[in-house]
């Protein structure tokens, strides 16, 4: 296998979060990021929704760019949607999902907190993680409603509401949690703010570095050289940012700021009616 291509694929720019991981862990391999901004955000919309959408626009990706491994860096569509997904291609899918079995083994105090999007809180996926991996924890939950609208706004110079946002994490400082998990991949874009409102936490945790790991694994698995994944490719890091809505405001400089420049970034992609959702079927 030369030079494997990688899916990267979330509602918004929450993703290129994971994609950087991946590139930092592999510049041997190729990246494409698809992103459904048209119906951005995940959170706000029915499941059946988030299935069809990731379903339909990763058939046609995949169609477009053939690829070797899809990772779909949304938490919100990863706790529904992946054995559709993995019944649906025979492309190794690895889905993003909060990480609280890596903080369950770094909370020292068993008081975790989870920042997320409403609907990942909500989902059945993380009950079942929290009783395998922390049953002896206490979970403090925050499904932030504004927040990845927020992330998306600072791409366009907007200002991200730092006393409304410390305001929402007040519970966090209520139940003392030590341990805090980035449950939606927009959230590690705004780290250092959330580590300024938050200096009694120790432990931060998110899911890229395991997920660029786990690509790695699949990808050698499927005979891809190690040494060669970590060899940087002569050009961008990135082949294509593709967008279902238009091209985000300050897209070129925000990828260029995570060491992700790509060699084109097409919004509404693909053209009209490629793609068909629950919505509009
Ligand atoms: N980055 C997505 C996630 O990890 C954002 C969710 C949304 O679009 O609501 O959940």
């Amino acid at each position: 296998m030369s030079q494997p291509r990688i899916l990267v694929f979330d509602s918004g720019i929450g993703g290129l979060s994971i994609a950087a991981c991946i590139r930092q862990a592999l510049p041997g391999v190729r990246l494409m990021y698809l992103a459904d901004s048209a119906r951005f955000p995940y959170g706000a919309q029915t499941e059946a929704v988030v299935i069809e959408r990731s379903k339909a626009l990763i058939a046609e990706a995949l169609s477009a760019f053939p690829c070797d491994v899809v990772v779909v860096a949304c938490n919100t569509a990863s706790t529904v949607v992946l054995p559709e997904l993995r019944s649906m291609t025979d492309t190794p899918v690895i889905g993003v999902v909060p990480a609280i079995k890596p903080a369950a083994s770094l909370s020292r105090n068993r008081r975790i907190g989870l920042l997320a999007t409403p609907a990942t809180i909500k989902r059945p996926y993380l009950t079942d993680l929290v009783e395998s991996f922390a049953s002896d924890c206490s979970i403090e939950r925050i499904g932030h409603p504004e927040l990845v609208r927020w992330v998306e706004g600072q791409l366009a110079g907007e200002q991200l509401p730092e006393q409304a946002l410390s305001r929402a994490l007040q519970p966090f400082r209520d139940a003392g949690v030590d341990t805090v998990v980035l449950g939606c991949t927009h959230y590690p874009l705004i780290k250092p703010l959330l580590q300024k409102l938050l200096p009694e936490v120790i432990h931060w945790v998110d899911s890229g570095e395991a997920i660029a790991r786990r690509v790695e694994w699949l990808l050698e698995q499927a005979g891809a050289e190690g040494s060669a994944l970590k060899r940087p490719l002569p050009g961008r890091p990135m082949e294509g940012a593709l967008f279902t809505g238009a091209l985000p405001e300050g897209v070129d400089g925000f990828l260029a700021s995570l060491n992700l420049s790509a060699d084109q970034c097409l919004g509404h992609w693909p053209a009209k009616g490629g793609v068909r959702s629950a919505e509009s079927a």
